[in-house]
């Protein structure tokens, strides 16, 4: 199907789903690389579809207007021809249930910590107001503005070594309204921040440099800090691991998501007592560790 042919298969469709369903089969005959907020092309393609209409239900179950055709074929073309994330094409992403605005200075949301912060950190931990959290890394700052949301009267500190990914979590921080309850610092790790968390959550770069080169084009769109791991894609989790009891309360709880570096973390650390968590939605590569666990290890 050409861009001719879609637009045609636009003006005939008489619903938002025949809209979807045109051009989910013009995802499907590109050579699409899934993964930065959706695994396929019918959900990407609803997606464009209903950030086309702006969210709204009304247009969503309303005859289809031809007034969008041109942007809904524009931004296509631009999905296939520059193989760019969807999310930066749109200049959003959907995280916890919550929409993020995004560009290329930051990753794009798509973490399996979402289901463990809309769970509210249960069974692992029950989060009381007054509770404090650090998100490590936090790009858009999807993780910490999430947990904010979901965790009633937990405050949150965000840490970020980029300053441009700052400015975009800091329009985050704003959009939701999250000022009083979350804070944005620029360091390195933890150096910038002050006291004891009851939860350090961290979705560190683990991409292995000799790999990123690998990358299909999508994930090339992406800042480099936010991938680029070092040789064994572990250089900042292993830093992680020697910091954070440092900053860890008692009962402090560490989650780290190392994704597909998994078995290279495992060979690494063979005695950790790391969990490994499951997830319902599907995800993998996330590890928990209690400070104990953590000093114990540490100390052995
Ligand atoms: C994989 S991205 C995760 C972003 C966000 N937390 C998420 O889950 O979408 C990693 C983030 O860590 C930041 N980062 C990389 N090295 C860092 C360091 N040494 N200290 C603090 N942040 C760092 C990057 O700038 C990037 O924003």
């Amino acid at each position: 199907m050409d861009t001719m042919e879609l637009r045609k298969a636009l003006e005939r469709g008489r619903t938002a789903s025949d809209w979807v369903e045109s051009v989910a089969r013009f995802f499907a005959e590109g050579d699409l690389t899934y993964g930065h907020g959706t695994d396929n092309p019918r959900d990407e393609a609803y997606w464009l579809i209903r950030a086309q209409q702006g969210w709204s239900e009304q247009a969503w179950t309303a005859p289809p207007d031809s007034g969008l055709i041109e942007g809904i074929i524009d931004l296509v073309r631009r999905r296939v021809a520059q193989r760019k994330p969807l999310a930066y094409l749109l200049g959003e992403a959907w995280f916890a249930g919550l929409r993020f605005r995004i560009d290329e200075r930051v990753l794009v949301p798509r973490s399996p910590l979402a289901e463990l912060i809309e769970n509210r950190f249960s069974p692992w931990r029950r989060l009381q107001p007054g509770d404090r959290v650090l998100d490590v890394g936090t790009g858009s700052g999807c993780l910490a503005i999430a947990v904010a949301y979901h965790c009633d009267g937990v405050s949150v500190d965000a840490t970020d070594i980029s300053a441009d990914a700052l400015s975009v979590a800091r329009r985050n921080v704003r959009d939701h309204g999250m000022e009083e309850r979350v804070r944005l610092i620029r360091t390195d790790l933890f150096a910038g921040s002050t006291g004891l968390y009851r939860i350090i959550v961290a979705n560190p770069p683990y991409v292995p440099s000799e790999r990123l080169e690998e990358l299909p084009p999508e994930y090339r769109h992406e800042p480099i800090t936010a991938l680029d791991g070092g040789r064994s894609g572990l250089d900042v989790v292993d830093r992680l691991l020697a910091g954070a009891t440092n900053h860890l309360a008692p009962d402090g709880l560490l989650v780290v998501e190392v994704g597909e570096v998994e078995q290279a973390f495992r060979s690494r650390y063979p005695r950790l007592p790391a969990t490994w968590l499951e997830f319902g939605r599907g995800g993998e590569g996330v590890f928990l560790l209690t400070h104990d666990e953590l000093a114990g290890y540490l100390h052995a």
